[in-house]
């Protein structure tokens, strides 16, 4: 179901004003996954794209979160935006992006971070920096001269929505707080007590 654009204006809002009152990474979102049977974690990503699909971000299929949310396609993201006084918190579903979106975004993103997405197996252990910058450097001798492919355990998910929370502190503590429901294929919205 999507995003309404009522919901999209006001995420825009709160994220240009964090911008504006320097916020040094507006784009931060802490991520809480679970494996569907009571384990949750959670971790920081960096949103990359919004629209009425809901919020992206991109990892690797074969991390923790990753793990999880093929158990669970489920998660809750907050944003903090501390420099303007300003949370969002979503919860919802989640989906892999399309592999020509993935791939766009890959082909963006500079090759350090390219050949960094291959050579990290993200989340399990690892003896020592240096086998980790052996492996790069064995990915660059790899790849010299030639593009890197984006790999195939590294794409983009998007967080659907289904509650959306927007909160602004307010003096002593009477903070305002919005809350958006989605409910029979519309967005209910109520203010919600402190
Ligand atoms: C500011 C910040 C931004 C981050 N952005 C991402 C990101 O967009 N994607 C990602 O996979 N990890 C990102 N990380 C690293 C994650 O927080 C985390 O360490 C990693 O994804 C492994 O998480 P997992 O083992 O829970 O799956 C970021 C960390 C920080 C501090």
């Amino acid at each position: 179901m999507s995003l309404s654009q009522e919901i999209i204006e006001q995420f825009n809002k709160f994220f240009k004003k964090a911008r504006v009152s320097g916020e040094p990474e507006p784009t931060a979102m802490v991520l809480a996954t679970s494996d569907g049977e009571g384990l949750v974690t959670s971790r920081t990503v960096l949103l990359k794209a919004l629209d009425e699909n809901g919020f992206v971000f991109f990892t690797n299929t074969h991390s923790m979160k990753g793990q999880q949310i093929a158990a669970c396609p489920r998660a809750a993201a907050t944003f903090l935006w501390k420099a303007s006084g300003c949370q969002v918190q979503l919860v919802g579903s989640v989906s892999k992006v399309s592999d020509e979106e993935a791939d766009a975004y890959f082909a963006t993103r500079d090759r350090g971070s390219q050949i960094g997405a291959w050579a990290s197996r993200q989340s399990e252990p690892l003896d020592s920096r240096e086998t980790l910058i052996q492996r790069v450097r064995e990915l660059e001798r790899e790849y010299e001269g030639a593009e890197v492919p984006r790999p195939p355990h590294w794409t983009g998910y998007v967080l659907s929505p289904e509650t959306v929370e927007f909160w602004t502190q307010r003096e002593f503590r009477l903070h305002d707080r919005f809350l958006y429901t989605l409910d029979n294929g519309g967005w209910i919205k109520q203010r919600l007590n402190p």
